[in-house]
């Protein structure tokens, strides 16, 4: 493709771009904004990887689950549309309607006529168009497994989200289960909680037909949080298959909460 720069050079070299989405890391200081700018980054790496794959005539369509202030889609627009002749459609989802009246004010501002913004929770969002990617960035607790069984009703092609707080099965594994003996101890019960949730992410992911990678989304040096799922939907009508999920939720009473937004009927 010849692109010499990269994505973070290509974004920073544009002061105008990066004011207009607040997401100006010049001042001095202002570690949360650099912090929100190397997972931006990193995650529209991911983006690119994954959209370069798509045929060139078909307009892709976003989904940004948890949307907030949209840096995410605003930036992986801003990438995509310079690099790449594709038509592009994003959806934000946040049902915070204060951010939202935001990300319409810096749409109409940057001109970015293929998005709309959209105040509702990520499970009841009901977009026009067939959506081809769900993303969510550190959409809290429980709105990234909303923001997963979303992606899944949806058949998005693609789901990638880099999950926030992980609090739902940490209170529950204080006993019960074969490795106590790890979960005893406060500090390792917290980590092994983020570890097992996001391994029931993608072992249900993997039940309903996606391949799963797991990576980081950017250096931890960066930012603790920053795992991230990456689903890529099977060709054809692979059958949903949880038993792997199921086990593991049964080994340790997780009772996880992605399962609840499907019917019985659904997972089997
Ligand atoms: C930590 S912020 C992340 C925002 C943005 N993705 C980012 O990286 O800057 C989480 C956002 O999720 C939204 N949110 C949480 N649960 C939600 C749900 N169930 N449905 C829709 N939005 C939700 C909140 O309003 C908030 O804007």
């Amino acid at each position: 493709m010849g692109y010499t720069k990269t994505i973070a050079e290509e974004l920073r070299s544009d002061k105008e771009f990066l004011r207009a989405i607040a997401l100006n890391i010049e001042q001095l200081g202002n570690e949360r904004r650099i912090k929100k700018f190397n997972e931006v980054v990193g995650f529209c790496e991911q983006v690119i990887q994954i959209v370069q794959n798509y045929p060139a005539n078909k307009e892709v369509v976003f989904l940004e689950c948890s949307c907030g202030k949209s840096y995410l889609s605003f930036a992986i627009n801003y990438i995509l549309s310079k690099r790449f002749q594709i038509n592009t459609f994003f959806y934000g989802v946040d049902f915070n309607q204060t951010l939202i009246e935001k990300c319409d004010q810096i749409r109409d501002t940057l001109g970015y006529e293929n998005m709309k913004f959209v105040g509702s929770r990520i499970i009841d969002a009901q977009p026009e168009k067939p959506v081809d990617v769900v993303l969510a960035l550190h959409a809290c607790d429980i709105a990234t497994d909303e923001a997963i069984a979303k992606g899944i009703k949806l058949k998005a092609k693609h789901i990638v989200v880099v999950p926030c707080c992980e609090g739902q099965v940490r209170g529950r594994l204080k006993r019960g289960h074969p490795l106590v003996d790890i979960t005893d101890f406060g500090l390792l019960r917290y980590r092994f909680a983020d570890i097992l949730t996001e391994a029931l992410r993608a072992q249900f992911l993997t039940g309903a037909g996606y391949h799963v990678k797991l990576t980081e989304v950017a250096s931890p040096k960066f930012t603790p949080k920053n795992l991230m799922i990456i689903a890529r939907k099977k060709k054809g009508d692979a059958k949903c298959n949880m038993n792997t999920y199921k086990k593991l939720n049964e080994i340790f009473h997780a009772n996880f909460i992605l399962e609840n937004y499907f019917t019985e009927f659904e997972l089997n």
